[in-house]
């Protein structure tokens, strides 16, 4: 039968169709495997419909060795983060294939080896750096346990996943040797996760931007305050200072692809 105006499915007064829509989009897209990253931002969905998406698709779709990885971050207090992240970082991986990867602020490196398992899946090189001071310095918001040596235990965790050690800098990501760091080549990713304060989330985007690859990918931890995210029970949508200069700066500079929770994705074009 051809399209009428007069039915309720067709006359948008009636609107069952927009009504069914938005009611079950979210269901059936969830209930399907892998759109990628972009496709799921592309569909005008809430970022709570978003995570929904991420969290489904951890249980449903996530290859068992990144769940498995989670698992072991999520014990003994090894790592922070949210199921659905890593759902993000695999679809993000998995259709931009970043090479030089860098992150800013690293605990006992549940980051860096997802990423280095996640290339290893895709079967891609990808040259992995960070810089962070390896302590509980520098971070006035998160809990941490101080018996543990963060770099050590860094290094220990990429053994387990059988993973090469990526290039480390031990510094503050505002001294002149991380600058230095961040300066020698372009990234192709870089996650901002170390300090939360204003000042110091600013100059780590402003570098990260002056070094960022054509087409290049931003990720801001802790940033989502301000854009409308209400958490989901057991999340959180971040801190002031992230959330200001993800809000205010990078959205303005950057073209944002979406959102995951906290987590915001911005890239160069
Ligand atoms: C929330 S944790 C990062 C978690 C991390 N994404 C992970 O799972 O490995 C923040 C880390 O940033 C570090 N940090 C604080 N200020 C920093 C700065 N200015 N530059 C680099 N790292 C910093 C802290 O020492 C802390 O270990």
């Amino acid at each position: 039968m051809l399209c009428c105006q007069f039915c309720m499915w067709c006359n948008p007064k009636k609107s069952m169709k927009k009504k069914f829509l938005k009611r079950f989009l979210p269901k059936i897209i969830r209930s399907y495997q892998p759109l990628t990253l972009s496709e799921v931002f592309q569909k005008g969905l809430s970022r709570k419909d978003i995570y929904e998406i991420m969290d489904d698709f951890y249980y449903q779709h996530l290859p068992w060795q990144f769940v498995e990885h989670r698992k072991y971050f999520s014990k003994n207090s090894r790592g922070f983060g949210e199921d659905a992240f890593h759902s993000m970082w695999y679809l993000l991986f998995s259709e931009f294939k970043p090479v030089n990867c860098l992150e800013i602020g690293v605990y006992r490196g549940q980051v860096l080896t997802l990423w280095g398992l996640l290339t290893k899946h895709l079967n891609y090189r990808c040259d992995i750096g960070c810089i962070s001071p390896f302590s509980s310095a520098g971070d006035s918001v998160s809990k941490y346990i101080d018996t543990v040596n963060y770099l050590d235990d860094t290094l220990v965790n990429h053994q387990y996943f059988n993973l090469e050690t990526p290039e480390i800098c031990v510094e503050f990501s505002t001294s002149e040797k991380a600058k230095l760091f961040i300066s020698q080549k372009k990234w192709d990713l870089i996650y901002i996760d170390g300090s939360h304060d204003y000042d110091i989330v600013c100059q780590d985007f402003e570098s990260s931007l002056n070094n960022l690859a054509p087409n290049g990918i931003i990720v801001m931890d802790d940033s989502s305050l301000y854009f409308d995210y209400p958490p989901k029970e057991g999340t959180f949508a971040g801190h002031p200072g992230p959330s200001r200069v993800a809000k205010e700066i990078a959205q303005n500079k950057l073209n944002m692809l979406g959102g995951v929770g906290h987590n915001n994705i911005f890239q160069k074009i």
